[in-house]
């Protein structure tokens, strides 16, 4: 099995997801300015994933800081803060687990903590969140699997499995869910252009696991739909708005209008992290635009002519009235997710 990403001997270390499947890599990173570079650079990608990995980049930093002065110590936890939150703009679990870690600095330094100690505790704070999540995942594979029949063929997008979480996935939760407890699962994942997550990432990741996956290019969905191969769509998500709006992986929102047409159901897996109770809707989730040449070459081959216009948004939103239900880690909400997903965090967490 792999590992997704872990604490390591002075560094952090992870599989680098750049080069899957043709090669299974693992780099560590020993500055927490290089584990911010590793989200940056995709080396690891998905949600819940880039906020371990920052949490464990800034625990590094606060250990490397230790033997300084408590002034110096706190303003390069500062600087690291920023240095993480810059990484990457959508994946809002990123700015949830740097604002966890700022709240263990304030409360060790208000607790009268040297900073030995306040590293100390910034690193269990970063194993709790990655331990956290791996909890979370499980539980959302355990209630979106009772939403799967006893047999489906499931499209899933991008990839929202084991290498964008703490491990297990939460649409690839579901699934794993979904096939221990014996029901007849087919994946059908959209290859995911221009990154290529679902072909790299998916296919590689539920074939390790011995689940029947069909890899189609993005292109297939609607075709595929209208020929009823396609039970129902689950997929993760980056960003969900208070009234669930939610951004995931470019593509997602064409999917999603796909379903609805043809009357199958658009499931959502995600912690409650991914939720920002402070983004009313989706026209405040901001959607990060990658370089032009993820478009205009693949592998380094160009694929098109030199200077032609390319726009690469990662990201995109579908409208909460395409999403059918929001399974989370405390409870499944359902339209109206104003309500509903509010409402959820007043439950306990798993774990
Ligand atoms: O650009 P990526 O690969 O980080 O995008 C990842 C996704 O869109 C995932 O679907 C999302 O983060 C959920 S991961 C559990």
């Amino acid at each position: 099995m792999f590992i997704t990403v872990e604490r390591a001997e002075n560094g952090v270390r992870m599989i680098d997801q750049r080069v899957l499947p043709t090669r299974e890599e693992y780099v560590t990173l020993r500055t927490p300015e290089e584990v911010a570079d590793a989200i940056r650079e995709m080396v690891v990608r998905g949600a819940p994933a880039i906020g371990i990995s920052a949490a464990y980049g800034l625990a590094l930093g606060a250990t490397q800081a230790v033997g300084t002065d408590t002034a110096t110590f706190d303003a390069r936890m500062e600087t690291l803060f920023h240095t993480m939150a810059a990484a990457r703009p959508t994946a809002v679990n990123l700015f949830w687990a740097i604002e966890a870690m700022r709240a263990e600095l304030r409360a060790a330094r208000s607790d009268g903590l040297d900073d030995a100690a306040t590293a100390d505790r910034l690193e269990r704070r970063a194993r709790t969140i990655h331990d956290d999540d791996l909890a979370s995942c499980k539980e959302i594979g355990r209630l979106g699997a009772e939403l799967i029949p006893d047999t489906a063929s499931i499209l899933t997008h991008c990839n929202a499995g084991g290498l964008a979480t703490a491990g297990y996935g939460t649409a690839l939760g579901v699934v794993r869910s979904a096939v221990e407890a014996g029901k007849n699962i087919r994946v059908i994942a959209d290859e995911t252009r221009p990154f290529l997550q679902g072909a790299r990432l998916t296919a590689w990741e539920l074939m390790e696991d011995a689940i029947e996956t069909i890899l189609i290019t993005d292109n297939m969905a609607g075709a595929l739909m209208r020929r009823g191969e396609i039970d129902l769509v689950v997929v993760g998500s980056d960003r969900i708005a208070a009234n669930g709006d939610v951004a995931n992986k470019i593509g997602t929102y064409s999917v999603a209008v796909l379903a609805k047409e043809h009357g199958l159901p658009f499931y959502v897996a995600a912690p409650l992290t991914t939720v920002d109770l402070a983004c009313p809707d989706g026209d405040g989730i901001p959607i990060e635009e990658r370089d032009r040449s993820e478009v205009t070459s693949m592998f380094g081959t160009p694929v098109a002519p030199p200077g032609v216009g390319v726009m690469n948004p990662a990201f995109d939103v579908t409208p909460a009235k395409y999403v059918t239900a929001i399974v989370t880690d405390r409870g499944v909400a359902r339209p109206p997710y104003g309500t509903s997903l509010r409402a959820l965090f007043d439950r306990p967490a798993p774990g």
